[in-house]
């Protein structure tokens, strides 16, 4: 039987991209997802653009019996852990399905890994995790902070899940992958972002109101000690992403303990940067007004990437324009997202 990748969470935005990139570097993977912020068309899209196929189970990570299954019908030399809830202000609005989803889910899965024998894992945290740094840019020695939702602390949770797992047994091999703010699309126009609803998030945003679907953006906030006044963040393409998850998953599969790398490129932008480089990808206006400070923001956030370049071999070759132009060809040639 040959060795292959479970994606958890799959066909999500992240998940769906580094698939392919699995794929296209020759690899079987199976992908588990309950669909519930996805479409299967993503899926098959991926398989379009790279000539390949792939497994899809549609199913929860909270349930043992898929989990055991699947383990038994599959040879799966590592996972890659995407499943999860991610919106920040529904996690204040719905505690119990946050902790249930992204803590609860993931013992779930380590449960049926171990019982399985498969101690490889990469798993999806996020820069949340350091708080609010005095400090730029953050580095993966950075202490953790105290985040300000039931989200971020769900992703420290699992963090704090792992460490103490590989600390009970060496056999465990962990990737915590720290992303900043993954945004754009695959060059294809193909695959992108399809988020429910109003976006929260600021690309996903600004590219609806370029196509006429929002009216304008409200930038929240304009007096944080940043450069403009607006917050600034490290927005990295999801393809350079999705290669970032390739390398750490041949980094875990040679090495064991828990080693926690940054996705992010170093370079921080505004948010007024980021409407300019948008209006300047798209040619289209991105009207904004500025309104008061969004609860929990922080004022600036960007990487020190240098560990993952020196240990995975990894840094992010897509500049601003790239995730601008490859948003944009992702929203024109797909105003409704997958259409669901
Ligand atoms: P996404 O919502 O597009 O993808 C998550 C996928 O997981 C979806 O397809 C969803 O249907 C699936 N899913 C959710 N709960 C599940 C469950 N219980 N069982 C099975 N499948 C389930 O989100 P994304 O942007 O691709 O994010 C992927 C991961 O990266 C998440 O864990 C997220 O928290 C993390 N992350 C995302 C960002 C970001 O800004 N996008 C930043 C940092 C970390
Ligand atoms: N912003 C606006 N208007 C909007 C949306 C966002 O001005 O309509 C601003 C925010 O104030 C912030 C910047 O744009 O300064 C980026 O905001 P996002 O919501 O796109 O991203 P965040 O940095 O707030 O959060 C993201 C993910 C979280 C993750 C965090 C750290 O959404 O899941 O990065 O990794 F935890």
């Amino acid at each position: 039987m040959t060795e292959k990748i479970l994606v958890t969470g799959g066909a999500g935005f992240i998940g769906s991209h580094t698939t392919l990139a699995l794929l296209e570097v020759g690899l079987e993977v199976v992908v588990l997802d309950n669909l519930s912020n996805s479409s299967d068309i993503a899926l098959r899209r991926v398989e379009d653009i790279c000539g390949k196929s792939l497994t899809f189970i549609e199913g929860d990570i909270r349930n043992s019996q898929i989990l055991d299954d699947l383990f038994n019908e599959h040879r799966i030399s590592a996972v890659l852990h995407f499943a999860g809830l991610k919106a920040v202000g529904q996690s204040v609005r719905m505690p119990l399905n946050y902790y249930d989803n992204n803590v609860v889910g993931s013992i779930s899965l380590f449960n049926a890994m171990a019982r399985a024998g498969v101690f490889n894992l990469v798993f999806s945290s996020s820069a949340t995790v350091y708080g609010e740094p005095t400090q730029m840019p953050i580095s993966e020695d950075f202490p953790t902070g105290i985040p300000t939702n039931p989200y971020g602390r769900s992703k420290l949770m699992v963090e704090d899940v792992l460490r103490d797992l590989s600390l009970s047994d060496p056999r465990w091999s962990v990737g915590l992958l720290r992303y900043f703010n993954p945004v754009g699309a695959h060059e294809s126009g193909i695959i992108g972002e399809d988020p429910n609803g109003i976006p929260n998030n600021l690309l996903p945003y600004v590219s609806q109101v370029a196509i006429g679907k929002l009216k304008h953006l409200s930038v929240f906030g304009n007096d944080y000690p940043t450069p403009d006044g607006t917050g600034v963040r490290d927005y990295i393409h999801v393809q350079d992403l999705a290669d970032g998850h390739l390398c750490a998953l041949q980094k875990i599969l040679q090495t064991n303990g828990v080693n926690i790398w940054n996705l992010g490129t170093g370079i921080g932008y505004s948010v007024l940067e980021i409407i300019r480089a948008f209006e300047e990808a798209s040619g289209r206006a991105v009207p904004y007004q500025v309104v008061e400070r969004r609860s929990g923001d922080i004022a600036q956030c960007w990487a020190a990437p240098e560990k993952a370049t020196r240990e995975l071999g990894w840094s992010a070759k897509r500049n601003l324009l790239d995730m601008m132009t490859d948003t944009w060809r992702w929203q024109l040639g797909n105003p409704q997202g997958y259409g669901h």
